[in-house]
């Protein structure tokens, strides 16, 4: 159980979910919607294959084989229903939510303005300072207009300017309301399942690929960031940074050299290179990873339904080292389970609060914790089946119900906000 009195959350400390533009909108048009109908079909014949070995299988067959399960389509119909999942956030007693807004709806084409689109997000975001709830908006979460992707996205430096030209305009039009802003979310997982694995979309496999796109979205978020606090210092600018922890399952030389070289490709690679155009770092975290030599070898004794060894406490571990290293304030801009019969969700929350309180007690500057996420979503090349909401969807009806251990989360959030 959390520890309620000691040590204290600070007093404006951020407690949120953490949403995505694409994955519980529906209806965008962007690279991934196409690529969804073109792969569906074969998805959902590949997934008897890709996921028969998860403890989830027999739970999880039927949909996993139906291609709509890889279409985002309606997805959760937020674009519509925003106001009632913001209802349901005040409901959770959550004062923060981190969304992305859809560049290929502001920018459906090379240049031109959708200014429907604009005026959405400026409801959109008055709907949750309405409601008191600070908003965290995300510029960039994976999705790219198709104009945009058929010139070669962030394959090309030269094209880096037409992200920010979308940045210059969203800051202009929406920054008002917002201080928290997330330039690029996860852009090695990006550029990693994009160009380097070839699970998403374009589906390339070339390591020179993947590191140009690594170096575009950098050189990306370092502009961006300039642009966003020339505007304004106001404005806190990270990107949300996909870590994990690493930690050596024994004592030889080679485990720990490779433990230490994990890591530091997992966070500092990157980081290294972003951090001084960054008010804080924005943390996800969901993995840790056990090193045996140089592989990867996890005890699996908690996994979720995703197959993803569970181990929440070292969420303090991956913030402390950051912090060292860094120096900045800290944001939890990720971290959940997919869990669909809600078994491990509510363990998750309690370990993961104590790791929160063990880092604070450190006397680490951390700001807010972001849950992912507030509505089961498409979880990409997954598509819908894995289940990451504090609230259920049912995908035939849109009825959305708040799952038990979000109704637990809430009643502690209550003491903690005490
Ligand atoms: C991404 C989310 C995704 C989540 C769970 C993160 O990598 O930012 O879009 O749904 O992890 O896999």
């Amino acid at each position: 159980m959390p520890q309620a009195t000691t040590p204290k959350f600070p007093k404006r400390f951020l407690w949120g979910v953490s949403t995505a533009a694409h994955q519980v909108e529906g209806g965008t048009h962007n690279q991934w919607t196409t690529w969804e109908l073109e792969h569906a079909k074969t998805n959902a014949a590949r997934a008897e294959y890709q996921y028969n070995d998860l403890d989830s299988w027999t739970e999880i067959k039927t949909e996993a084989k139906k291609p709509e399960t890889y279409v985002s389509g309606k997805a959760t119909d937020h674009y519509k229903r925003y106001e009632e999942d913001f209802d349901i956030v005040r409901r959770l007693r959550m004062n923060a939510f981190r969304f992305s807004v859809e560049w290929s709806r502001i920018e459906p084409s090379e240049g031109a303005w959708d200014v429907t689109a604009i005026e959405h997000y400026r409801q959109y975001i008055g709907a949750l300072k309405a409601r008191g709830i600070e908003p965290m908006m995300t510029l960039l979460h994976f999705t790219l207009p198709i104009w945009f992707a058929e010139m070669g996205g962030f394959e090309k430096r030269k094209n880096v300017k037409y992200f920010l030209r979308f940045v210059e305009k969203v800051i202009g039009e929406l920054g008002k309301d917002v201080k928290y802003i997330i330039t690029i979310n996860e852009p090695e997982v990006y550029a990693t399942e994009s160009y380097y694995l070839g699970n998403w979309p374009p589906q390339r496999q070339s390591k020179w690929l993947w590191w140009r796109v690594v170096k575009n979205q950098l050189y990306a978020h370092k502009k961006a960031a300039k642009l966003i606090h020339t505007a304004s210092r106001r404005y806190k600018v990270s990107i949300a940074k996909n870590s994990a922890y690493f930690y050596a399952g024994d004592d030889a030389w080679l485990t720990r050299a490779s433990t230490r070289m994990m890591q530091y490709f997992q966070d500092d690679y990157f980081l290294k290179r972003a951090y001084r155009q960054c008010d804080f770092i924005g943390v996800n975290y969901y993995f840790s990873n056990r090193v045996y030599g140089y592989r990867v070898h996890n005890p699996d004794e908690q996994v979720s339904d995703l197959g993803w060894d569970m181990q929440p406490e070292n969420l303090q571990y991956v913030l402390e080292r950051l912090h060292q290293k860094y120096k900045l304030p800290l944001i939890v801009t990720e971290n959940g389970l997919a869990d669909m019969n809600d078994e491990r969700r509510k363990w998750w929350l309690g370990k993961t609060i104590l790791a929160l309180q063990g880092a604070l007690r450190e006397g680490l500057p951390i700001l807010g914790y972001f849950h992912w996420s507030l509505i089961d979503n498409f979880e990409w090349a997954h598509g819908k089946w894995p289940r990451f909401g504090l609230v259920e969807i049912d995908y035939a009806t849109r009825e959305r119900r708040i799952r038990p251990s979000a109704v637990w989360f809430a009643r502690i959030l209550r003491r903690l906000q005490e």
